[in-house]
Order: C-alpha cells, then structure tokens, then sequence
C-alpha cells in the first residue's frame, strides 16, 4: 500500500515537503511552460498559458515550472497571475499544487522570483548555475571555488526571504548545506546514455553528504532520442523527482516527455520496485491537445502515448488479433488516457488489412455477409486499398453496392 510517509529534512528542521512523502513517490515536475515554452515558435499567449497550468493541475502534476520572471515583464505577470490563482488550488486527491519559477544566481533574479511567487501557497525557486568545466572556464569565466560561493550565496538569499523549498541545478554539497531541498540533475545537452546517467544518478545518492534529506530530480534533454529512457533510468537509481514537458516540447530536440514518463512508470510498476506517480492519466490526451493548439507543435502521428496512430491498427494480422483480444497488440488502451476511439477496435482498412477486419467494418455498417460474398468483395477491396492510403466507409458501402 502506498501510505505516506514523512521526511524530515534534518538541515532546516520545520522543512517537510508538502507533497506525497512515500519513498517510492516520483513527484512529477512540469515545465512546459517554461523550458517547454523555449522550443522555437511556441511562444504562448498569458491566458493561455493560465489554461495549461489550470489543465496540468487536473493532470496532477506535483509542481508547475511556470516561467523565468528575469526573462521579460510579461513573463513576469503572466508567472504572478499564475501563482496567484492555480498555486492556491489543490491537486483532486488534496496535494497542494507546487509553483516554481527559474532564477539565476542573482539578487535580481530571487527578488523577482520572490515577487511572483509569494502569493502562491507553496512557492518553490529553482536556482540554476552552469558548473561544467567548459561553462566555468569560457560561459562564467569563474574559479570553481568563485561558482560553489555563488551558488551557496544564493540560496541562502533566496532562504532570506521566505522561500524554503528551493531547488538547485546541479547538486553541490554547498547548495544542500545552504538549504536547497531537491538538487537537479539536467543532462543539458541530450548526451548521456541510460546506463550512464543511471550510474550518475547512483554515484550521487551514494558519495554526496547529506543527500539523503533532499530530492534528487532529473531534467534530459531528447538530443540522442534518449531523454525517457535516461529519465527513467534516473527514477530507477534513486531520483524522486521527474522534470517533464507535455509532448516533449523543449529546446533543439525537446525534453524528456510527460506522458511517455508517466505511462511507462505506471506499466512497469514492479519492474521499477513500486514507484509510482501522482498522475492518473486519464487527462493526458487532453492536456496534450491543448498544448499542441497552443503552441502550434504538432504531434508526429507515431508519437508514443499521444500520437494519432497510437490506438490504430492496419495490417491483417494485427487487426485479427485485436478482434479476438485487444491486448494482443495493445500495452495501453484509450481510455487510460481519456481518449474514446470511434471504432472499438482501432481498425483502419487499408492494403494491409485483412478479411476479418473488412468483415468486421461491415457489419458495424449493418451488412451480414457470408463467406462466398466476402471473398468476392475482398479481391475487390484490395484493388481499391492499393490505390487508396485509407479506405473509409463510404468506400465500402460503395463497394457493397456495386
Ligand atoms: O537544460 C537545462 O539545463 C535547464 C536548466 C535550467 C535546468 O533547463
Ligand atoms: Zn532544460
């Protein structure tokens, strides 16, 4: 049974995060509107991003990256009216809604964090620094020792003015020291393998004092196709936090997408030891349409979960399957999440398909036809699907017809 459990944080005592406390609980952390936002021309409009964070607390996310208030003054108002109204409303199942915005290790950044966030009931800061070698050396032009004082000196400035749930990326013993309740682990660049990132993920669970009393988050980017497979495997080694955007929206080739992460931890529950999510699902087809018409980002048909072709079948052999079973060919059926198809099966005829799925179509459109009329209008059938890429019903009551 999933029971709460709770988790003291022994660097700041009265700090107990808000949310689900169970060890196996994978927060999920959405930042469409944010890094997802960043993808070239999904720019969205200040009410339609308040419709997404409304549609991602019906999803029941656990925290809304709404933005980057340095970035400009709409973002700004528009992040404000955010924290506002969806940060002072709960998940279904009585979760307070997190509301975090991003920030660079400035004074200027926290404040207008601060500005933004603080009407919202549980308001988080994300603090980000780059702290690679190639980013100190030619990004910060910064010692190593200059980085992990700014970085400390950061969070502790944000501590002074209210926040006290206060993410950081990367993780530094400094920045837990100060007072950063989840450290984040962004593979910026799309470039690490699962196996890899899994290790990394290990190596920090295990060789980083004081780890134990925050979060481990992950945030990868998709520029190898990698960044579910990397995210998964981050939850698997011991990461409790997922960053995720609807459709996998994000910079260059995206970032790790919401509904694949999701899905894929809700089937394989017991192959990843009970972790599970506060996401039931069925608001994952609607929230991703909405994204997609906001944006303007269309879904590749084949995109798994959420694309067009997910719950279609064309070829003979499959569509016989599903008719007898529909977990034959089906891991996830429509209604997981929130989708009704209008054919029960997901049948599409086309020149793949075979006599038991023409059979089938037709008596949905009322024909009772035997073996010897079937074989007739089969031939028949083939001839016009190999000109046609999808045969509709009109189609075939033509074909009965003649
Ligand atoms: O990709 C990235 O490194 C980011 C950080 C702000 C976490 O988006
Ligand atoms: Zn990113």
């Amino acid at each position: 049974t999933k029971k709460p459990v709770s988790l003291q944080c022994s660097y700041h005592g009265e700090y107990i995060p808000k949310h689900i406390q169970h060890p196996n609980y994978v927060r999920v952390f959405d930042t469409t509107l944010r890094d997802g936002e960043q993808s070239p021309g999904a720019s969205m409009t200040p009410l339609q991003k308040l419709n997404i964070a409304r549609q991602l607390a019906k999803l029941g996310v656990d925290i809304i990256e709404v933005g980057y208030p340095a970035s400009n003054k709409a973002d700004l108002e528009t992040i404000k009216m955010i924290a506002h109204e969806v940060g002072n409303t709960t998940n279904d199942d009585g979760r307070g809604l997190v509301i975090c915005a991003l920030a660079r290790c400035t004074k200027d950044d926290i404040d207008k964090a601060w500005e933004c966030l603080r009407d919202a009931k549980y308001p988080r800061i994300h603090i980000f620094l780059a702290t690679s070698e190639i980013h100190m050396k030619y990004k910060l032009k910064m010692s190593k020792e200059e980085v992990v004082e700014k970085a400390k000196s950061a969070v502790e400035y944000a501590r002074s003015l209210g926040f006290d749930d206060i993410e950081f990326s990367p993780k530094t013993r400094e920045v837990i020291k100060a007072g950063a309740t989840t450290v984040n682990i962004a593979d910026t660049v799309g470039y690490n393998y699962p196996r890899e990132f899994g290790q990394l993920i290990t190596d920090i669970k295990t060789n980083t004092p004081g780890i134990e009393n925050v979060i481990i988050s992950t945030h990868c980017h998709n520029d190898l196709g990698l960044a579910t497979a990397n995210t998964l495997e981050g939850a698997y080694s011991g990461a409790r936090q997922v960053e995720v955007t609807i459709n996998g929206i994000g910079e260059r080739a995206g970032n790790a997408s919401s509904e694949e992460v999701i899905m894929a931890i809700k089937c394989k529950e017991e192959l990843f030891d009970g972790l599970y999510t506060g996401v039931t699902g069925i608001h994952i087809a609607a929230t991703s349409k909405m994204v997609e018409e906001y944006t303007g980002m269309q879904v590749q048909p084949h995109k798994a979960i959420v694309g067009a072709n997910v719950f279609s079948h064309e070829s003979g052999i499959h569509q016989d399957g599903m008719l007898k079973n529909k977990s034959t060919y089906e891991i996830i059926s429509p209604e997981d999440i929130g989708l009704h198809r209008p054919d029960e099966f997901g049948i599409i005829l086309g020149k793949h398909s075979g006599r038991h799925a023409l059979k089938s179509k037709l008596s949905q459109l009322g024909y009772k036809i035997d073996e010897t009329k079937l074989n007739e209008l089969f031939w028949r059938f083939k001839s016009i699907a190999e000109k046609k890429k999808v045969i509709t019903d009109k189609d075939l009551i033509g074909l009965v017809s003649d």
